[in-house]
């Protein structure tokens, strides 16, 4: 289950990225926008503004998130679905997933599939966390890997694998699409008041430990937070008042291509 709360508790370092997204995406007036994986909906909102006569989308198979987004009261229609099952329409010009592709096993195929059902000259424009080698991650599948709940965590700790930039520009190329493809690292500089629970815990709570702590009995959770606590306080040393955390980040926007009469 995801807790919108929690999750925009860093809502301006996983803002960014989605505005450096859409700044390499320039439909003018595009038909329909889609936000697939659109979340509690913040971001999806801020299409408004830019895209003011367009029809906008925002889908997320999370009933909290989706209920959430709604309540924004924006002219942005957000509904419950699974991204899995999309198909664009025919007027769809613009389609972003924001950091929810690495969550999707298969996605590979699934981008394939969108790059040739989209009308000629749509945009694709997708954003996935490159960052299940750092040493956070790291640390959350040694502590997963604690004999007490091994057998518990192991079949969901993510096995989605998230390509580089030039993997994703390769498929997507292959595809018929023209690509713009790149990287990113932010170095996130998280405020760590004394006594309170080390920032980079806090940020994982609101992603990747959200299945754990749904899998694990109230008792080993607790457990497990704290030594997962103690691992990122070695990792992640605060510095200052606050913890340096490095965050890869994988974009890239592909154009579908032109119709068949102008490659005539
Ligand atoms: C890290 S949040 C990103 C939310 C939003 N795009 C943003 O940038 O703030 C990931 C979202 O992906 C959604 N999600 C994961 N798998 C999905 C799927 N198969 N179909 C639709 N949404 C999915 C989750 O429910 C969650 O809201």
């Amino acid at each position: 289950m995801w807790d919108p709360t929690t999750y925009l508790r860093f809502g301006d370092e996983r803002s960014r990225p989605f505005h450096e997204l859409l700044a390499r995406v320039s439909a003018a007036r595009p038909r329909a926008v889609v936000d697939l994986g659109c979340g509690p909906g913040t971001l999806t909102a801020t299409l408004v503004d830019r895209w003011p006569d367009s029809r906008l989308t925002g889908l997320d198979s999370s009933a909290e998130m989706i209920a959430r987004a709604v309540a924004l009261d924006s002219p942005v229609d957000f509904a419950l679905a699974d991204v899995r099952d999309w198909h664009p329409g025919p007027d769809t010009d613009v389609v972003i997933s924001n950091a929810v592709l690495q969550w999707v096993p298969g996605h590979r195929d699934l981008l394939v599939r969108w790059a040739r059902e989209l009308p000629a000259r749509a945009w694709l424009a997708v954003q996935v966390p490159g960052n299940v080698d750092e040493p956070s991650h790291r640390a959350l599948r040694a502590v997963a890997a604690r004999p007490a709940w091994r057998d518990t965590l192991a079949p969901l700790l993510r096995k989605t694998t998230v390509d580089d930039a030039a993997g994703y520009a390769q498929l997507l190329t292959a595809a018929g699409c023209a690509v713009d493809a790149w990287e990113t690292t932010y170095v996130h500089l998280l405020p760590a008041p004394v006594d309170t629970d080390h920032p980079v815990l806090s940020w994982l709570e609101g992603t990747a430990l959200r299945p754990i702590r749904a899998a694990l009995p109230a008792a080993d959770w607790s457990d497990f937070r704290a030594e997962l606590g103690v691992r990122l306080a070695e990792a992640y040393p605060v510095r200052q008042g606050q913890v340096y955390f490095p965050f890869r980040r994988v974009f890239f926007v592909a154009r579908t291509g032109a119709p068949v009469e102008e490659k005539q």
